[in-house]
């Protein structure tokens, strides 16, 4: 799905950007260009960056709770 219409980012370009590291909204807009013009898409993208990256996290940190 077009989560930035604006730029063509969907949300798989931003889970893919997620999984690279990006850890901002800002580090977003300058990978894809989401949020970078009009700006109607910022909430969305930075609402799936977050969840994405907390679930990444989660993933990895997992494994080392386990071991603890
Ligand atoms: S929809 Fe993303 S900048 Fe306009």
């Amino acid at each position: 799905m077009y989560v930035c219409v604006c730029n063509g980012v969907t949300d798989h370009q931003i889970r893919e950007a997620a999984a690279a590291g990006c850890g901002s909204m800002t580090e977003l807009t300058m990978r894809t260009g989401a949020g970078a013009c009009c700006g109607s898409c910022v909430d969305t993208a930075a609402e799936l960056l977050a969840s994405e990256t907390a679930a990444r996290k989660v993933v990895h940190e997992l494994p080392m709770a386990c071991a603890a």
